[in-house]
């Protein structure tokens, strides 16, 4: 079996540029990575009823989730048991059964096969419809309303996937007086990309943001990032921190810095939305120790492999998005867009704007982001541009930070790429295999 070896080489901070074109190497990735990892499937919100579903992908394999008549929530293989067909070809919906239609076997929500045309006709008493269901996910889990499985039926729980990203995300979840829900429906678009040029950005890249959205921050927008440098004083100290399991974190914030910045901005709504950023605080302070309510919100991250958020304020939009890969060339970005549930409406109306504008599709960052990821891809993938290395030595050799006390993770400035070469270290591991053997010797 291949090894990672030759593309990874952490110590002198280098990574194949390989990596992101090999058809072979994509093709291992999905099955030791995509097949392995705790992937996004949607939110709880978006199949609140008994019967509602939506589609979605692991790896490239298509999922149908279910909220069961039985109010469970299952994921399935999206394909019929008989020829393969796709049962479900919607996005979303609600429904009680399924039915193929190349031939029309039929599926209950629950994913039994209920139903063969010319049953008895065609297959007599020959066909055993109970070992013909849907192919079910495994291993599937819910946290904060977010809704992941799992083809690994082996794998560590999400819990300890996630690790101390959780004592992150767990700001995030626990600052909404509602909970997250999501603006129903999903922005989805094509880009010529490898899918990791995406999440390493969101794990780490904090070094483009300046340069790349130079225009952006020019525009003087504050609600752009009210906290971001370009904005604030050189004092605040953000980090970038580096966690377990290829996640990485950047931006981040402690001493309740975003809360102060959110409470003054919230002024200039109004007294609703100055009660709102309390209440929220308020909630956090009641929920978390100080020195993790202090974080407020978590700013950007990337859960490997390949969902990444940005959440800098309570009055602004959680951002989700999920890099699909389709190919070593090819990404299709899903993106949803979080509010709480209890915010105040102007807040909300807001929330749908300020997405729309920054980091959708159409927004002026995703604009100069996938530029970046297309252009590299466009000028790297040829037979001489594969055989070079992508340069992350920017912090080779250099200790780490100390961080605030008792807060998880591997500190770094805010401008370093320690973040990426913790996304590769794990990419490399788990392209050796080497978490099997890890869990083999206990
Ligand atoms: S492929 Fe679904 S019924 Fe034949
Ligand atoms: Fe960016």
């Amino acid at each position: 079996m291949r090894n990672s070896e030759p593309y990874v080489k952490l110590d002198e901070g280098l990574v194949s540029r390989k990596i992101f074109f090999d058809e072979q190497i994509y093709a291992e990735e999905l099955e030791r990575i995509f097949a392995r990892c705790w992937l996004f499937l949607g939110h709880e919100s978006q199949i609140p009823a008994p019967g509602d579903y939506m589609t979605a992908y692991m790896g490239e394999d298509p999922i149908l989730i279910c909220r069961g008549s039985d109010g469970v929530v299952r994921a399935f293989l999206n394909s019929c048991r008989h020829r393969g067909m796709k049962v479900c070809r919607a996005d979303r919906g609600n429904a009680r059964q399924f039915t193929c239609s190349f031939h029309g076997w039929t599926y209950t929500n629950t994913g039994e096969l209920r139903g063969v045309p010319l049953g008895k006709e065609a297959y007599g008493d020959r066909l055993n419809k109970s070992s013909w269901g849907l192919l079910e996910v495994p291993k599937l889990a819910v946290y904060g309303g977010m809704i992941f499985g799992n083809w690994d039926a082996g794998a560590e729980s999400l819990d300890q996937f996630l690790g101390d990203l959780r004592w992150y995300l767990d700001v995030m979840i626990e600052r909404q007086l509602g909970g997250i829900e999501f603006v129903p429906g999903v922005q989805r678009y094509s880009l010529n990309a490898n899918w990791k040029i995406a999440s390493e950005n969101f794990a780490g890249d904090t070094y483009h943001l300046a340069y790349s959205h130079g225009s952006m921050f020019k525009l003087d927008i504050r609600q752009i990032n009210p906290a971001n440098p370009s904005f604030r004083d050189k004092e605040t100290e953000y980090f970038n921190i580096g966690l377990d399991n290829g996640h990485g974190m950047t931006g981040v914030v402690f001493g309740g810095e975003r809360y102060r910045v959110d409470r003054l901005l919230a002024e200039e709504y109004g007294p609703e939305v100055v009660e709102y950023v309390e209440a929220c605080q308020e909630k956090l302070l009641k929920a978390l120790p100080k020195h993790q309510a202090g974080v407020y919100a978590p700013s950007f991250s990337n859960m490997f492999p390949n969902l990444s958020f940005n959440d800098f304020s309570a009055l602004r939009p959680i951002g989700f998005y999920l890099w699909l890969p389709k190919g070593p060339g090819r990404i299709e970005a899903w993106n949803w867009c979080g509010i709480d549930r209890d915010a105040p409406q102007v807040i909300k109306d807001q929330a749908r704007v300020d997405f729309s504008r920054i980091q959708s599709v159409s927004g002026i960052a995703a604009q100069d982001d996938t530029e970046n990821f297309e252009q590299v891809t466009e000028a790297t993938r040829g037979v001489i541009g594969q055989q070079l290395d992508f340069n992350y030595q920017m912090n080779v050799g250099q200790p780490l930070l100390d961080g605030p006390a008792d807060c998880p993770g591997r500190f770094a400035p805010y401008i370093s790429e320690t973040n990426q070469l913790n996304f590769y270290q794990y990419w490399a591991e788990l392209y050796d295999a080497r978490r099997v053997t890890k869990n083999v010797n206990g």
